[in-house]
């Protein structure tokens, strides 16, 4: 199994890079529409119009592109014995809070859903910047290998 996955080992890292990208995508665009979303009255057809927004940029590109690049990025750490390299260490932490990030915000599609908004829009322009600035950690740690 492990022969197969050293062969096939660019192509795999290439599909987590690609997967990483959409995710990235989602979770840079989902909070801009809580701020559209906000705009709108609660229970107006416009409120209803982003509620189904919010609920296809979940199932189609948030969710399934979080767990692909799980799947790809634990199969290529497993495969390169990562588990036991600094870089990876702090990689994994990184993510690890790039993923409750993007669990509060599936948390926040609910509320909207539910008409309830506990955020202000100059608070949800702020936390914008969290997965640009772990994004830009992540690389780092991945491509420089600094430790
Ligand atoms: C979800 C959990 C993730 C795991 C378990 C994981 C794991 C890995 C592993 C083991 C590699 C191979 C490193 C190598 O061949 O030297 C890799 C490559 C890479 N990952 Fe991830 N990764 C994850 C998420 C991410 C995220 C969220 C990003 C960016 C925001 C990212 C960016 C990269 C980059 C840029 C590379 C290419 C490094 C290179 O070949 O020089 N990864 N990842």
């Amino acid at each position: 199994m492990n022969e197969i996955i050293s062969m096939l080992y660019l192509w795999l890292k290439s599909a987590h890079l690609i997967f990483v990208i959409f995710w990235m995508a989602g979770l840079f665009m989902m909070p801009r529409f809580f701020v559209y979303h906000q705009e709108a009255a609660v229970g107006t057809p416009e409120d209803s119009k982003w509620i189904e927004r919010e609920q296809k940029l979940r199932k189609i590109i948030l969710n399934p592109s979080l767990v692909i690049t799980w799947i790809l990025g634990l199969t290529l750490a497993f495969n390169i014995g990562a588990f036991s390299q600094g870089w990876f260490h702090a990689k994994f932490l990184v993510v690890i809070m790039l993923s409750g990030y993007h669990g509060w915000m599936m948390g926040y599609v609910k509320k909207l859903a539910r008409g309830e908004r506990t955020m202000k829009d100059k608070t949800l322009r702020f936390v914008n910047e969290v997965p640009g600035m772990a994004a830009a950690i992540i690389v780092i740690l991945a491509i420089v290998k600094p430790f």
